[in-house]
């Protein structure tokens, strides 16, 4: 991917690539591949926020809500905040519903992003990133999650000059399934503080957290004035398509997403937002078992690929496993479209996830369901590694 800074709008647009992500669901259904490309969560949505949803559309919660999110689902994030985050934010200024993270992730970079801002973007990177930041006229700027999982302070402090003007930290990772730790946000605090940068967190799997602990940059000592918090409900509650998520920032950067999100998006779905008010009513029994599904997910792919010649990373969190594909002879691109078309499951190509560099890697998603994962990987048993 060739991100290009312009400030010519047709170019800027026309500079990004269709998701690449997207595209992989499309051939795997063309393909009729198992599709282990896009985070489709495998887990069942729990039933009390189905009934909520159908009860919502009955019950004529049909039209447009206030535009930043129902008072009581406002109400019920802000307390999840402060429970689970250790976040506080007044649910009536400082908290807005969106139409998933993807929105509260644009509208805060529209928002905060002017021409020429620089804004860093740890590599490799959830792919909604670069387009975010160029539709802004911004200029990404990269800097590397290692082999080893470490993200390199040396090179990021060389990253950052006068026109940095946010940092968009995504912890669980998508796509290596990095836990960033206390010392490497503790670097990252006193980096933006020191510098006058802001933060973007997307913390949208904060409840798929295999090894090590979710911490929100936010909490830490400093960073409440300088963060917006992203998260959403697609993940936790398997409802990918209901499209609802949030932004929580103080109010003088709320302001500004707010009237994005207004001209934007109007509100997030009614019936819903109305729905996931039951979310926070979900028993801590639901985030255990949902956790030990996906862990043993993780561990039954992990495995798998590495007795099938991968070399595949060991995430921490999130549902995504990135493999090394040098065994197989070939790049990212064509492994990908040799895996879809001639063995019948569908990854995403590594150079997807890189501004340079990951064309010897492919991305596999474990979210699906189990069935599906062993299905995969007895296709796959019919790959032929290089030395074979
Ligand atoms: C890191 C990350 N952020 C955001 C999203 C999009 O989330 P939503 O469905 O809430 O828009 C995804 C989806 O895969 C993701 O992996």
């Amino acid at each position: 991917m060739e991100p290009t800074f312009t400030h010519n709008k047709m170019n800027r647009i026309k500079s990004i690539s269709e998701s690449v992500i997207r595209e992989m669901t499309r051939k795997a259904e063309m393909y009729e591949a198992v599709n282990l490309s896009q985070g489709y969560p495998g887990y069942h949505t729990p039933k009390r926020l189905l009934a909520a949803a159908i009860n919502a559309l009955d019950n004529d919660h049909n039209q447009y809500s206030i535009t930043w999110g129902l008072e009581e689902l406002r109400v019920g994030i802000s307390e999840k905040l402060d429970k689970f985050n250790r976040l506080d934010y007044d649910p009536e200024k400082e908290v807005t519903v969106t139409c998933g993270t993807s929105e509260a992730l644009m509208s805060s970079i529209l928002a905060h992003v002017d021409p020429g801002d620089e804004v860093l973007l740890f590599q490799p990177f959830y792919e909604n990133y670069v387009p975010a930041v160029c539709i802004a006229s911004g200029k990404p700027v990269f800097t590397g999650i290692n082999s080893d999982m470490k993200i390199d302070k040396e090179e990021i402090k060389t990253k950052i000059n006068r026109n940095t003007k946010a940092i968009v930290l995504n912890t669980p990772h998508n796509p290596t399934g990095k836990v960033f730790s206390y010392d490497e946000l503790k670097f990252i605090r006193d980096l933006c503080v020191d510098n006058d940068i802001l933060v973007i967190t997307d913390e949208i799997y904060e409840r798929i957290v295999f090894n090590g602990k979710h911490i929100s940059l936010a909490s830490l000592e400093g960073m409440r004035e300088k963060t917006i918090t992203i998260g959403g409900f697609s993940k936790t509650y398997s409802v990918t398509g209901w499209r609802v998520g949030y932004a929580a920032a103080p109010i003088e950067l709320m302001d500004e997403i707010r009237k994005v999100h207004d001209y934007t998006t109007v509100c997030a779905p009614t019936p819903f937002q109305k729905a996931l008010c039951e979310a926070f009513k979900v028993p801590a029994q639901y985030y255990k078992r949902m956790l030990e599904y996906y862990k043993g997910a993780r561990d039954h792919l992990y495995s798998s690929l590495k007795s099938l010649g991968f070399e595949p990373f060991y995430p921490h969190g999130a549902y995504y496993i990135m493999a090394d594909i040098d065994n197989f002879g070939m790049n990212d691109i064509d492994f990908a479209n040799h895996l879809v078309k001639d063995i019948g499951v569908a990854v995403v190509p590594g150079t997807s996830f890189y501004d340079s560099g990951g064309d010897d890697l492919v991305r596999f998603c474990f979210s699906q369901p189990r069935d599906d994962l062993e299905e995969a990987v007895s296709r796959m048993k019919r790959l032929r590694t290089f030395s074979q």
